[in-house]
């Protein structure tokens, strides 16, 4: 039983304040400049077009833009049309280029840097398109059908896949891109020494587990040189019994280091395929997530939820025990997530040797909040950890407590989109 291990380390001694960090300076990401560090966590828009950009999502980002973030970070793109995970998300094609390239003018215009999170769903993936690509066979209940094992022939285009896309990125004037390492996504899944159980040189020991991460981040490097901006963001734990956790974890962000690919790493944990609560902790929003689902499966979900969401309490910066394991492990500047509410949180993970902090949910509630923090109004976010932005990724991804004519991206986005579930 591996998920609530004691920390190796003690507390974080917090510096003394002539050193303290100012979150609200610039600060240099690779070879790109933010103008503070804070930087808005991927949280699933759900409104794009045929698989390309939307005046909706341009809308939902310009307010977290226009709301004091440095950089914004487009959620989950896939790289190939098989890398879909979840209905209504952008595929990095050519086609899409024109409408990447009005997106990262628009978060400019307002002052923003823009980044994209890059991925290939695999076992994750549920819908038609998907290939459920996967290190081994398993059972994938996201799709009620099994996962397919990768060829090497599937390796080698997805990892091409990913520089090509990182390239199409960086010519439509993105900053940077995320490579998304976690969340039982294809890299993820290979990483973790329960999904992986191949025999060649892309499973079995630690180092062959990690050979994907490498080469994906070794591949789109190469790609883009130094015109944006690369990182990934990591499973620290998936949260699964067998699954990777912080012992090989750590290692695999040490042997990223060594490669000196990337400009920073993004810790994150859980596992939409076997753990998702895990990501987030805090409510789980059963009533809602069964609306989303067709009647019959949703009354049985009512039913086993307990057994696919297991719950977990919300506590500020949740991950902050686990990411100081790396802090104390790498020197690849670390993006601590989850669970940032508050303005001492963002100086105490800059007292402890964070470059950068995320935060999703809170900007979902308060768009302005890191506004509102440099203005001097220092309260902690509204946001309630009641998670039903989860389901309104079919609606269009809001914050159920924002007065409806305020949520950025949503109403444009039911204009355009009439069926979209509310
Ligand atoms: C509605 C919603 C959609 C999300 N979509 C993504 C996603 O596309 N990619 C990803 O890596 N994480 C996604 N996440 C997870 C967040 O990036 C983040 O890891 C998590 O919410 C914890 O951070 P927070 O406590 O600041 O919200 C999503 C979270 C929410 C609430």
């Amino acid at each position: 039983m591996v998920l609530d291990p004691s920390p190796f380390i003690d507390e974080g001694q917090p510096m003394s304040p002539a050193e303290a960090i100012d979150p609200f300076a610039p600060v240099q990401l690779g070879p790109i400049t933010l103008k503070n560090r804070i930087i808005k966590a991927a949280t699933f828009e759900g409104m794009s077009i045929n698989n390309k950009m939307s005046d909706a999502i341009i809308d939902y980002h310009r307010a977290v833009a226009d709301g004091g973030v440095a950089m914004t970070t487009l959620a989950y793109c896939a790289v190939s049309r098989d890398g879909q995970g979840a209905p209504n998300e952008i595929v990095v094609e050519e086609g899409a280029a024109g409408g990447l390239a009005q997106f990262a003018e628009a978060m400019h215009d307002a002052g923003a840097k823009a980044s994209m999170q890059l991925g290939h769903a695999g076992p994750v993936g549920s819908v038609g398109g998907s290939n459920r690509l996967a290190p081994s066979k398993v059972f994938a209940p996201q799709a009620m059908k099994s996962t397919t094992p990768a060829t090497v022939d599937d390796l080698r285009r997805i990892i091409g896949d990913h520089a090509r896309s990182a390239t199409i990125a960086a010519d439509a004037g993105f900053d940077a891109v995320e490579l998304h390492f976690g969340h039982g996504y294809l890299v993820s899944s290979f990483l973790s020494p329960k999904l992986n159980q191949r025999t060649d040189d892309w499973g079995g020991s630690l180092e062959n587990r990690t050979r994907l991460a490498r080469e994906v981040a070794g591949a789109v490097r190469e790609a883009v040189g130094t015109r944006i901006a690369v990182t990934a963001k990591l499973n620290m734990s998936d949260g699964v019994d067998g699954g990777i956790w912080l012992d090989e974890s750590i290692t695999s962000a040490r042997l990223l280091d060594d490669d000196g690919t990337l400009d920073a790493i993004e810790l994150t944990g859980g596992s939409s395929f076997e753990n998702p609560m895990y990501l987030f902790r805090g409510e789980v929003p059963v009533a809602e997530m069964a609306q989303t689902m067709p009647k019959a499966i949703g009354m049985a979900f009512r039913l086993t939820s307990k057994k696919f969401m297991k719950a977990y309490p919300f506590t500020e910066a949740f991950f902050l025990d686990y990411a100081r394991q790396f802090r104390a492990a790498v020197d690849v500047p670390l993006i601590l997530l989850g669970g940032i509410n508050k303005l001492d949180t963002v100086h105490q993970a800059m007292s402890e040797g964070f470059e950068f902090v995320a935060m999703g949910r809170a900007l979902l509630r308060e768009p302005d909040l890191i506004n509102q923090w440099i203005a001097g109004d220092t309260g902690a976010s509204l946001c309630i950890h009641c998670n039903k932005c989860m389901p309104s990724i079919y609606a269009g991804t809001h914050c159920v407590l924002v007065r409806e004519e305020e949520r950025p991206g949503y109403n444009l986005w039911q204009t355009i989109n009439p069926k979209a579930s509310r």
